[in-house]
C-alpha cells in the first residue's frame, strides 16, 4: 500500500513537468509568444511584439507643420516606454500629436483603411448658432481619421475639447461698426447662459448667413499663417461631408506646388465661383501666394457689398494671384443622397463631397462607408460612386407616389420642364409662388403628345403625360402645375395643405427609371480632372 502511493507520486512528480514543459514548447511555436499567462499578467510588455499600424507613422509627420506653427513641439506624442500596467490592453492605444487646437484622440484602428491624410489640411467653416448640432457627428465621423484640423467660426468656444476660433475678431472695426451684419456676433458675444436661449427669439438663420460672407478671405489667410507646410488646404462648411477615399484620390494627379483652386461651379454675376457648401481646395502653391498677397482688408470692405463669402473668395483668388477656378463637379458635389439627381449628368463619378447633411445623414454615410470596408476583401472597397449613392438611399424607398411630397426641390433648370396654362385668369401669374414654373413651361406648340395639352389638370394627367414623355422618368403636380424631370430623386416631404389643390404630389416612372439604370451597363470610373 505505502509502496503504491510513493511510486504513485513519483509519476505525478515526474510526470507534470513533463506535461508543463511540452504545453509552453507547443504555445512558444503556435504563436511565437510565451502565453501561459493571461495577456495582462504577461512578464514581457506585450506593446513590444507590436508593430505601430501604418497610420501611425503618416501621423508622426504632421508634427512638422505644427512646430512650424506654434513654435513648440506637440505635448503629447506617445510614451514608447509605458511600463505595462495591469488590466490595460493587450494592444497599444496610439493617440494622435495633440495640439493646442484638438483634444487627445486615440487613432481608431478603423483609420488604417484610409489613404494618407496627413499632407491634407481640412478647415471647417461654421457658425456659433449651429456648431453643437452639427460638429459632434462630425467628430466621431468623418473627422476622426485626421492628425490634425481647423474650425472657424463667429465665437470663439470650445466643444470639449475642439477649439473654435473667431476669425471676426481682426475684421476692420471700421467695417463692423455700424454694421447690422455683425449684430449677431455682437450678440454671440454678451450670451450669459447657452446660445440656443439666447438666440430663441431671432432670425439666426438669416443673421448667421449675413456674418458669413466675412469669413472666407479670413480664414484662407489665417489658416495659411498657423499651418503652412499642408500639401492641400480643403474648405468645407460644417455640414459637408467628405469622403476621404475618393479627396485623395482626386487629387493625386495634381502638383500640390504649382497652382490649383478646385471647387464645384455655381453660377454668378461675376462667373462661375466655387459653390463653399460643397468645399473648395487651395493647393500649398496657391494658398502661399494668396497668403503672401493678402488684401484681408480690402475685402472686409468687399464682404458689404457682395451676397456670399465662397463668390467673394473666388473673386480674391482670382484678383490677388491670377488663379482661376477648376470645376470639379459632381465629384465635389453640393448635394446630399436624397436631394441629388440621378441621371445623365450624375451617375457613375466617384463621389468625394456633399453637402447639407443634417448628423443624422453624416452619421448614415459613414456606417454605409464602414460596412463597405467590412465588405471587401481586402478592406479597400471599389471607390464610391454616385450611383451607389442611389443603391443605398434612393432604390430601397422608390415607389410610383407619395402625396405630400416634393421630388422636384430644385433642380439644374435644362433638365425640369412644366406644364401649365397661363391664359386661366383665376391664377396671379405674376405672384405665382415658384416663378421657374414660369421660365421653364413647355409651349403648347412644342407638345408631342395630346396628353401633354392636360398635364396641368390633375395629378393623374400629368402621371399620364409623363408615361409618354419619353425623358420624363419622374413629375409633380400641384395647383394646376405639373413638372417633369430627367433626372430622379427621393426629394423631401412637404407640409400637408388643407386645399386638396395645394397639396405636393409627386410620382416616378418606375418602369422607366429601372431601364434607363439597365441602359447605363457598368460604369467606367474616372475622376474629374484626370
Ligand atoms: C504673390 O506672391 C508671390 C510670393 O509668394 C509672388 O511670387 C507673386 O508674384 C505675387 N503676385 C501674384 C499676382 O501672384
Ligand atoms: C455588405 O454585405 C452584405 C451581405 O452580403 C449585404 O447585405 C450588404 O448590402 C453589403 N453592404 C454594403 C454597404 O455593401
Amino acid at each position: 500500500m505505502l509502496l503504491r502511493q510513493v511510486h504513485f507520486t513519483a509519476i505525478i512528480v515526474v510526470c507534470i513537468p513533463i506535461i508543463f514543459a511540452v504545453f509552453v514548447f507547443v504555445s512558444y511555436f503556435h504563436d511565437g509568444t510565451l502565453n501561459v499567462l493571461p495577456s495582462h499578467l504577461s512578464l514581457r510588455p506585450s506593446h513590444d511584439d507590436v508593430k505601430p499600424p501604418a497610420q501611425n507613422a503618416a501621423s508622426h509627420s504632421t508634427s512638422a507643420p505644427q512646430v512650424a506653427a506654434t513654435g513648440k513641439a506637440p505635448s503629447n506624442v506617445e510614451n514608447e516606454e509605458a511600463p505595462p500596467v495591469i488590466n490595460t490592453p493587450a494592444t497599444e492605444q496610439k493617440v494622435f500629436p495633440q495640439n493646442e487646437w484638438l483634444p487627445a484622440r486615440p487613432i481608431d484602428p478603423s483609420c488604417a483603411h484610409l489613404p494618407d491624410l496627413s499632407k491634407i489640411l481640412l478647415i471647417i467653416k461654421t457658425g456659433a448658432s449651429e456648431t453643437f448640432d452639427r460638429l459632434p457627428t462630425q467628430f466621431m465621423t468623418m473627422t476622426r481619421c485626421l492628425p490634425d484640423f481647423l474650425i472657424f467660426s463667429d465665437m470663439e468656444e470650445s466643444i470639449m475639447g475642439y477649439r473654435v476660433q473667431d476669425v471676426l475678431k481682426d475684421t476692420l472695426e471700421e467695417v463692423k461698426h455700424d454694421n447690422g451684419d455683425f449684430n449677431l456676433w455682437r450678440r454671440q458675444q454678451s450670451c450669459l447662459v447657452d446660445q440656443k436661449s439666447c438666440q430663441k427669439w431671432s432670425n439666426v438663420g438669416g443673421e448667421a448667413w449675413n456674418l458669413d460672407k466675412y469669413k472666407n478671405v479670413r480664414q484662407s489667410d489665417l489658416s495659411y499663417r498657423m499651418r503652412p507646410n499642408y500639401d492641400w488646404y480643403i474648405h468645407i462648411d460644417a455640414d459637408t461631408y467628405i469622403h476621404w477615399p475618393n479627396m485623395v484620390e482626386m487629387l493625386k494627379p495634381f502638383d500640390a506646388q504649382k497652382d490649383h483652386f478646385f471647387g464645384s461651379f455655381e453660377p454668378s454675376q461675376y462667373g462661375d465661383f466655387n459653390h463653399g457648401g460643397s468645399g473648395y481646395i487651395l493647393s500649398q502653391s496657391a494658398m502661399k501666394k494668396f497668403q503672401a498677397n493678402s488684401s484681408v482688408e480690402h475685402f472686409d470692405h468687399e464682404a458689404r457689398n457682395i451676397c456670399c463669402g465662397d463668390m467673394l473668395m473666388t473673386i480674391a483668388v482670382r484678383e490677388n494671384i491670377a488663379l482661376a477656378n477648376t470645376n470639379m463637379f459632381p465629384t465635389i458635389n453640393g448635394r446630399k443622397p436624397f436631394t441629388l439627381p440621378f441621371g445623365p449628368r450624375q451617375w457613375c463619378q466617384p463621389i468625394a463631397t456633399l453637402h447639407k447633411l443634417t448628423s443624422e445623414e453624416v452619421a448614415s454615410i459613414w456606417e454605409f462607408e464602414q460596412e463597405r470596408i467590412a465588405n471587401a476583401t481586402d478592406g479597400k472597397p471599389a471607390p464610391l460612386l454616385i450611383k451607389d449613392l442611389y443603391y443605398q438611399y434612393f432604390a430601397p424607398r422608390l415607389v410610383d407616389k407619395l402625396e405630400d411630397w416634393d421630388n422636384m426641390y430644385d433642380d439644374y433648370l435644362t433638365n425640369v420642364w412644366y406644364y401649365l396654362d397661363k391664359d386661366d385668369k383665376s391664377k396671379d401669374w405674376e405672384h405665382f409662388p415658384d416663378q421657374k414654373y414660369i421660365w421653364h413651361q413647355r409651349k403648347p406648340e412644342d407638345f408631342k403628345h395630346d396628353e401633354e395639352k392636360k398635364a396641368h389638370t390633375s395629378f393623374n394627367a400629368c402621371k399620364k403625360a409623363c408615361d409618354v414623355v419619353d425623358e420624363c422618368l419622374q413629375f409633380r403636380w400641384q395647383d394646376d402645375a405639373c413638372a417633369m424631370s430627367k433626372n430622379f430623386r427621393l426629394g423631401n416631404p412637404t407640409e400637408k395643405r388643407e386645399n386638396q389643390k395645394e397639396r405636393w404630389m409627386s410620382g416616378w416612372a418606375v418602369k422607366k427609371i429601372e431601364k434607363w439604370i439597365a441602359d447605363q451597363g457598368e460604369c467606367k470610373v474616372q475622376f474629374p480632372g484626370a
